[in-house]
């Protein structure tokens, strides 16, 4: 994995947690359908892909309940 990242020099890294949301960690730029425009506190977010948080499009933890 370290290899790989070294080899495409990504600008940013994207996970998808196991039953939970979608971490994105770089600089980005993320609109909604609004096209409200939101920033990446400390380049680390973490995307809420299970519908249920209250603060979309970020995760607040509802996945866990
Ligand atoms: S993934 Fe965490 S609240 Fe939806």
């Amino acid at each position: 994995m370290e290899e790989k990242k070294a080899r495409l020099k990504p600008q940013a890294e994207i996970e998808v947690i196991p039953e939970g949301p979608i971490r994105i960690k770089g600089n980005i730029i993320l609109s909604d359908v609004r096209r409200d425009i939101f920033e990446s506190p400390e380049g680390e977010i973490y995307l809420c892909r299970c519908g249920r948080s209250k603060n979309k499009p970020y995760c607040d933890g509802s996945h866990e309940k």
